[in-house]
């Protein structure tokens, strides 16, 4: 018997769906039979997506925004409402970061960077989404966290501003699904450890992914196909009773 698709007639928004983590994350839903949206800032990577998309006969409606700007993200998810008359998933992906300085270095427009592009802009999206889920009273929230929300890396450098953002994410995450849970929507958290994406590329030295790899109980970094099959499950109906946890994704670099 063939098997049902674990997201069929779903909408889901992946926000830093052209690249990286997102990018799998949008896949593994197509996969899964939902209809994928990427906001993400970046038109080429948006559109290689949308193409690659199209040549496995799934489609995925690409809109290019900044979800730092509060304004163009109400704007956005307003107008995606009216065309949908809902959104079912949203995955806060966008995020990221590309320095290592020690506290004394950061300057006051690094800080406000990390903590707008890996916190505020979940907040933004979420709260536009709410309004929507809460009326259909159903939906699913996943925040792209990371062990640097958690701990420093036990193997290798982390940033501070960012494990700062990050851990901000879960504490929004945990607070959110208390109060969403009347409305049936679940609120989730995703730590991923090190994977292998664009950014990790340009950020980690080779020597910083070698010795996370080594040092992992299970001897191996993740890649991005592990967080999107937990994406996946998290956005299921498999998962219609687990609201408020961290699902941490790391070949256990961080264990608790
Ligand atoms: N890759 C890892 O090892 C790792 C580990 C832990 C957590 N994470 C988290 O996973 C998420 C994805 O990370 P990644 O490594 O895949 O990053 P990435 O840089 O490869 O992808 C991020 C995507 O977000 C988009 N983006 C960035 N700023 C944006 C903005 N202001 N508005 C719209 N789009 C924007 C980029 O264009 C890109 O497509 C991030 O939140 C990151 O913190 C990644």
């Amino acid at each position: 018997m063939a098997e049902t698709r674990k997201l069929e007639g779903k909408v889901a928004l992946v926000t830093g769906g052209a690249q990286g983590l997102g990018e799998a994350i949008l896949k593994e839903f197509a996969l899964e039979g939902a209809k994928t949206i990427i906001f993400d800032i970046d038109a080429n990577e948006s559109n290689r997506v949308k193409e690659e998309l199209r040549k496995t006969n799934n489609d995925t409606e690409v809109v290019i925004i900044d979800v730092c700007n509060s304004g163009a993200v109400n704007i956005a998810i307003s107008k995606l409402c009216k065309k949908y008359k809902k959104i079912d998933i949203l995955v806060n992906a966008v995020g990221g970061f590309y320095n290592f300085d020690k506290i004394t270095d950061v300057t006051d427009e690094e800080w406000h960077k990390v903590i707008n592009t890996n916190l505020n802009s979940a907040f933004y999206c979420t709260r536009a989404v709410m309004k929507y889920m809460e009326k259909s009273k159903s939906g699913r929230i996943i925040n792209i966290s990371s062990g640097a929300g958690i701990a420093p890396n036990p193997h290798a450098p982390s940033y501070v501003p960012y494990g700062a953002a990050k851990a901000g994410l879960l504490g929004m995450t945990k607070l959110l699904a208390r109060d969403a849970g009347e409305f049936g929507i679940t609120v989730n958290a995703i730590a991923p450890g090190t994977a292998l994406t664009p950014r990790v590329k340009k950020v980690r030295d080779a020597s910083s992914i070698s010795n996370i790899a080594k040092m992992n109980p299970l001897k191996n970094i993740i890649e991005p196909v592990d967080c999107a099959k937990a994406a996946v499950f998290l956005s299921s109906d498999d998962a219609r009773y687990i609201t408020g946890i961290t699902m941490m994704v790391n070949a256990g670099n961080l264990i608790f």
